[in-house]
Parts: structure tokens; C-alpha cells; sequence
């Protein structure tokens, strides 16, 4: 199993491109359940998540063409003598899935897919919705928390779904889904894009309300409307579908990934670093950007990139993480990692999931002086971090540990990295080229 070896100490610096979305990807490669047209995606990254589910579609009759053009120097930084010009296209560009499900045959998702990737919930909505049944596995616990999909279940029951949970799957059927209105008891996120597209083909109106307003819904909602779907209100908390009888194929290029960009921006952050990030936005980033600022660093947006410039020592700053706009569950990690060398004592509240401070155990690992009750850490800076083996429990703790492994002073080994894998794209190359000095070990 890879290990990832990282000799701490280097300030990043340089310019890298961020890859598209994982969050937004996963729910769109799902929207091309909903119609017998072709539909394509670009500026896919290239990420074991996004096989995991292109497999899932696959073995349902989902014909796949994927076209891999992240070798060509995504992320890679400059590439000497090509011109700026070229080299931004090139690094910017991700892989271009196209999907053709109009021979639909096998509307199921098997627990061996499901358990490795909770996202796979998302085929559960538009596969009702387009082939009148579903058999999806109940995910199950995961690392972060029990995370249930209670929510999902109740909005398709509302939308006249037939649902039984039998042997671990929820087994829903539907001759067509009729509109409702639908009050999710919390705010999640896939829970909202599972609804919004069975609702694209129900009979008449839904409103979602309390819906989620993360970025990766309005790109969601973007791409559905491109597809023929009326959607509207999309990254406000109620969103209003008119069903439609059907959808017809469309191209839609994937946002940027905001939490890949926030993980170099913290990670240039805690060492002390001068980056810049193109092929992202600071729009989706304001809370993170916020607290950046807060702790020290000067922050400059530009239309298409960000760069980051961080003082020799930050400033410990508190945060507390709830949905979209607020702080990202998925930064919290990461801004942890940055807060234990930073000057003075940090509140970090984790209100999303519990059980998500179990990169805690392995930072203390590294020297840092944390100390945990519930759900809220208390993390105080310490003057410096040794290298030392260490575990990757989940992908956004595994971010911290990189980010602490790259402040660290000798040798920082962190085992487990097929949860990096999941969501960073070519993330050692990345690192490499913004000077630090990391390999990844067999
Ligand atoms: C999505 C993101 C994940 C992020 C999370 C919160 C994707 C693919 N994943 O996950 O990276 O950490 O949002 O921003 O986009 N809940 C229920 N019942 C439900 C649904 C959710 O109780 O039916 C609870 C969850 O346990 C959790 C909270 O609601 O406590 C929010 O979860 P949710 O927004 O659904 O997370 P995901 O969509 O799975």
C-alpha cells in the first residue's frame, strides 16, 4: 500500500492549477441517468472516487468514454519553454467523460461500490426517476460519523416513491414521481441533489426547502437546466423544479474544487509560503479566505486565480463549520493542521459530523498541543512540529496530516494514502512543484 514521504521545513512557493471538483463531478455523472442523450463533462478530475463511479454507471448499462488529458501537465506548473498560454489550457483541463445511459438496464448499486464511496446515493433519485425503480445499498457508518440518508428516502417517499429498506438496500419504485414540497430536517448536500434531479422528471412542481446552498448544488442545477430541466433558486435555501417529461444531453464543464484549492492555500499558509492558485475562484471561498486573513496572511483574488502570501508566524484563529456559506466541514482539518504552529490558542467547533477530529490523535503524533471535548478542539500553537509515522484516517484528515508533514522538521511518513487518492489529483506533483519535497513510497 503507498505511503507518502514528506521532509517538512520548505516554504511552498509557485503556481499550480486546481483540478474540478470532486463534490460537483460525483452528483453530475449521476445527472446523465436522466436522459437517453449523451451528455459530457470536462475538466473531470482524475480521482479514485470518479472511477468508483463511473464503474457503478458503467455496470447499471451506462455506456462510458473518458478521455484522460490530466497527463499533459495538469497541475504540474509551469512547463519550461511552453507558453504561459498554452501551459494554463493544458493544466486546466481534466479528463472529458461522456456518458450515454440510453441503454439503462441494470438500475442497481451493489453494496461492494457503495461502502467504499457514499456519494454512490446520488444514482438512488435519478434512477427513479427516469426507469421507475431503484436498488441502491445503504452505505452504512463511514469514519466521519453515522451519516445517514433518512433525508433522501423521505423526499423521494413524498415525490409518491415506493420505498422498502430490505437487506441493506433501499428498494424504491415509482410509475412517474409527482411534485411535492419537501422540508429536509437539516441541511445536506447530496440530500438536496438526489431530490433536485428526481424532481427534474417528476409530474408537476417541488420545492426543496432548507435546501443546501453549496456551489457544487448550483453547478448541479446549472447543468440540469442546460439539460432541458427547469430549476430555479438553486444556491438559495428553497429551490423550485418544474418537471419535464424528459431531458436531452448537454456539455457542462465542472467547477473548480474549492476544498482543493483551500487545502494549498492552508497548506502554503503553515509553511510559511508565497502561492498562487489559477483555474479556481476565491467566490466560493469567502469564509476560509476570511480566517486566512485573520490568522495573518495577505489574500489576493484575481478573476481566475488566487494568490496567497503567509507571514513568518500565523496568528491562532477559532472557527466553528456549519453548511454553505459558513466554514467547510471539509477545511476543518486542514485549518486545524495550520493553527498548531500558530501563535496562541484556537476553538476549533466541528457542528457537521461527529467523530471528525480523528486527525487529532495523529497531529499530537507530530508534536502538537491539542486537547479535545465533544465536538470542539482546543489547539494550541506550538514553535515547531517533528516528523513522525502517521495514519490517514479519512481524506480531509489525511489533507491535515500532509499539511502538518510539510511544516514538520525531518520525516513525516503517512500511511494509508488511498484516501488522498480519493480526492486530490495528483496531489505529490503538486506539492513538488510548488518546491516541496515529497515522495510517494511502494
Ligand atoms: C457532502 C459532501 C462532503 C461534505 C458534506 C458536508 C459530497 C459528495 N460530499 O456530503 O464532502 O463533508 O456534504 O458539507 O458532496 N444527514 C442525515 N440524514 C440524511 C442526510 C444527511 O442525518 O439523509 C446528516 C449527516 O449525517 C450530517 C449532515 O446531515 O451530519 C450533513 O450531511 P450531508 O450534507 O448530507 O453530507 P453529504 O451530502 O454526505
Amino acid at each position: 500500500m503507498d505511503k507518502l514521504q514528506i521532509s517538512g521545513g520548505v516554504a511552498l512557493r509557485g503556481e499550480i492549477a486546481i483540478s474540478g471538483a470532486k463534490n460537483a463531478a460525483l452528483p453530475l455523472l449521476c445527472a446523465a441517468l436522466l436522459t437517453r442523450e449523451p451528455v459530457t463533462f470536462t475538466n473531470v478530475p482524475h480521482l479514485n472516487d470518479i472511477g468508483t463511479m463511473l464503474k457503478l454507471l458503467a455496470q447499471m448499462g451506462v455506456k462510458v468514454t473518458r478521455e484522460a488529458t490530466h497527463d499533459a501537465g495538469n497541475g504540474m506548473g509551469k512547463v519550461p519553454g511552453g507558453s504561459s498560454e498554452a501551459v494554463q489550457g493544458k493544466q486546466g483541463a481534466g479528463d472529458t467523460v461522456t456518458l450515454d445511459a440510453s441503454a439503462l438496464d441494470n438500475p442497481v448499486a451493489p453494496y461492494e461500490l457503495v461502502k467504499t464511496m457514499r456519494a454512490a446515493i446520488l444514482v438512488l433519485g435519478p434512477l427513479v426517476a427516469r426507469t421507475g425503480e431503484a436498488k441502491v445499498s445503504l452505505p452504512g457508518g463511514c469514519a466521519i460519523g453515522a451519516r445517514p440518508v433518512d433525508q433522501h428516502i423521505k423526499g423521494l417517499a413524498a415525490m409518491g416513491a415506493e420505498i422498502a429498506v430490505e437487506h441493506g438496500y433501499v428498494h424504491a419504485k415509482a410509475s412517474r414521481l409527482k411534485g411535492a414540497r419537501i422540508f429536509t430536517d437539516m441541511v445536506t448536500v447530496t440530500g438536496t441533489e438526489n431530490l433536485m434531479m428526481a424532481a427534474c422528471l417528476a409530474e408537476g412542481e417541488t420545492v426543496i426547502e432548507n435546501a443546501a446552498r453549496e456551489p457544487e448544488v448550483v453547478d448541479l442545477a446549472t447543468c440540469l437546466n442546460a439539460m432541458g430541466a427547469r430549476v430555479s433558486g438553486a444556491g438559495g435555501d428553497v429551490i423550485r423544479i418544474q418537471g419535464v417529461p424528459a431531458l436531452h444531453g448537454a456539455t457542462h464543464r465542472v467547477m473548480p474544487d474549492r476544498i482543493e484549492t483551500g487545502t494549498y492555500l492552508c497548506a502554503a499558509a503553515a509553511t510559511g509560503g508565497d502561492v498562487r492558485l489559477t483555474g479556481t475562484s476565491s467566490a466560493y471561498l469567502d469564509a476560509l479566505i476570511d480566517k486566512l486573513m485573520d490568522s495573518g496572511c495577505e489574500v489576493a483574488a484575481e478573476r481566475e486565480a488566487i494568490r496567497l502570501k503567509a507571514p513568518a508566524r500565523l496568528n491562532a484563529v477559532s472557527l466553528r463549520t456549519a453548511p454553505y456559506p459558513a466554514f467547510p466541514t471539509d477545511m476543518q482539518a486542514q485549518f486545524m493542521a495550520i493553527n498548531t504552529v500558530a501563535e496562541g490558542t484556537a476553538v476549533i467547533r466541528e457542528t457537521i459530523f461527529e467523530n471528525r477530529f480523528m486527525h487529532a490523535v495523529e497531529l499530537i503524533r507530530l508534536g502538537a498541543d491539542i486537547k479535545i471535548d465533544g465536538n470542539t478542539a482546543f489547539v494550541t500553537g506550538v514553535a515547531r512540529l517533528e516528523g513522525a509515522n502517521v495514519m490517514a484516517t479519512d481524506l480531509r484528515a489525511s489533507a491535515s496530516l500532509v499539511i502538518a508533514g510539510l511544516v514538520a522538521q525531518g520525516d513525516t511518513v503517512i500511511e494509508r494514502i488511498y484516501h488522498l487518492d480519493r480526492g486530490y489529483e495528483a496531489l505529490d506533483q503538486k506539492l513538488t512543484a510548488l518546491g516541496a519535497r515529497v515522495v510517494r513510497l511502494k
